[in-house]
């Protein structure tokens, strides 16, 4: 088992460089077997999501060598095999190999994804748009059959805009017969960033980023480079870590529009920034925090993803702030381990009220998914004494390299095996 351990209560200072965004890589991935020569993507976070699709494509014998930032995946001797739940269940971005499966051999056999317990997390808005292109659905137990004699375009009306069935839907539709249009479609970076790869390799795809996707289907796919984009949540994680302990503390190499919403409430607090083209600094520390109000929303809403390190950071404002979940049902796990440290916080109908400022001291916690994680090692940082973290694997899917960045910028955290 691995631990993380942070002495906190230190100013941090230097440059942070962000990765490539785990939730476009996990779905260029399995976009990637569309192809029929060989993709090659470059900027891929080493990550252990990352880790987990490649021993899909491994399992599903499609070729795949990794070169520094690099993936080339060449899909040319792959073989349709069922995907077995051991490699399903590692995360939850493994259903993108249905629509791409189907979108490939008209079928697809997968067991029910897994991921981070955040909420029920169904799946129905995938499956409805892939029977409207003709698919039929068989599930025995946790095992999706998903198969089609021929994919016709379709119009599709997502009830919920859902990042992963507007994505997963179009990775179905691409090579269908006609044309698609997916309406209410989530309007993501990293759905424009899937739209772009699939383009690039002869795909016709138009509107990805607004609520309209219209996608005509096409017979093949060709040979093709692509970047994946900076990531915007780990982006706005170590803003968000500057703003709790930062002084001229760099983010570098990331897309500032990207977190907009995210750089409007820490202007609105009172938080020092310094927005460039492809970096955000905070200046200073600012002791006097304001207390502000979020509620998440889809893109180009306030992120449900950072939502719970921006908990942390509401736990050191001055006055009454209130954290609205209108997303997930089951994603204030943080909320106990942070009142463990000295947070005075009420969670109540998928709304946190945050007391502030209170003073943290370190103690025992636990990573209990991704982005709560990403709250406690900001807690961690932030208190006094050492805070322990116990379950980092759900941060090691999402976060690259997080000891070394935070390290060098001055942070005492290590990554202990027990
Ligand atoms: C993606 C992100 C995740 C982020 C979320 C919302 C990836 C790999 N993960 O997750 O980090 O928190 O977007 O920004 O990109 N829903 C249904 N039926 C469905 C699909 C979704 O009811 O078939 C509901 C979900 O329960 C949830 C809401 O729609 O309440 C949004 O989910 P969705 O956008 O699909 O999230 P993910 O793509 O799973």
């Amino acid at each position: 088992m691995k631990i993380m351990e942070i002495e906190g209560g230190r100013e941090l200072s230097g440059t942070i460089r962000i990765s490539g965004a785990k939730n476009a890589t996990v779905a260029l991935i399995p976009a990637a077997i569309l192809t029929d020569e060989e993709a090659t993507i470059c900027n891929v976070p080493e990550i252990t999501d990352t880790d987990a699709l490649c021993d899909i494509l491994k399992l599903l014998k499609v070729n795949v060598n990794r070169a520094s930032e690099s993936l080339v995946i060449d899909p040319r001797a792959m073989e349709n095999t069922e995907i077995a739940e051991i490699f399903s269940k590692k995360l939850r971005a493994s259903y993108y190999f249905m629509g791409a499966l189907l979108g490939k051999f008209k079928k697809a056999v997968m067991y029910f994804p897994g991921g981070c317990s955040i909420g029920a997390r169904p799946i129905d808005l995938h499956l409805k748009g892939f029977e409207a292109l003709g698919a039929k659905i068989t599930v025995e137990k946790n095992k999706y059959i998903v198969e089609a004699d021929e994919l016709k375009g379709a119009n599709i009306y997502l009830d919920i805009a859902s990042v992963g069935a507007t994505i997963n839907i179009m990775l179905a539709a691409v090579k269908a017969k006609g044309t698609t249009i997916i309406d209410n479609a989530a309007k993501e970076p990293e759905i424009v960033n899937v739209a772009t790869f699939l383009n690039n390799m002869g795909a016709k795809i138009v509107g990805a980023g607004t609520s309209t996707i219209k996608i005509e289907g096409v017979e093949h796919l060709n040979k093709c480079f692509h970047e994946v984009i900076p990531d915007r949540i780990e982006a706005g994680t170590y803003i968000i870590i500057g703003a709790l302990c930062g002084k001229y503390f760099k983010v570098d190499n990331m897309i500032p529009e990207h977190v907009d919403s995210l750089l409007s409430k820490l202007e609105e607090m009172g938080v020092k920034l310094e927005i460039g083209t492809d970096y955000v600094m905070i200046l200073e520390r600012n002791n006097n925090l304001k207390a502000t109000n979020i509620k998440t929303a889809v893109y180009p809403g306030f992120p449900t993803d950072l939502q719970q390190p921006f908990t942390v950071l509401l736990t050191q404002a001055h006055g009454k702030s209130k954290v609205n979940e209108t997303i997930w049902e089951n994603r204030f796990m943080h909320v106990p381990y942070l009142k463990e440290l000295g947070a005075d916080i009420v969670v109540k109908n998928q709304t946190a009220t945050i007391i502030g400022p209170t003073e943290l001291k370190g103690s025992s916690v636990v990573a209990t998914d991704l982005r709560a994680g990403a709250a406690m090692v900001a807690t961690g940082l932030k208190a006094s004494g050492t805070t322990t973290i116990t379950n980092v694997e759900h941060i090691l899917r999402g976060y690259e390299q997080i000891i070394e960045k935070l390290t060098n910028v001055g942070a005492k955290i290590t990554l202990k095996e027990i």
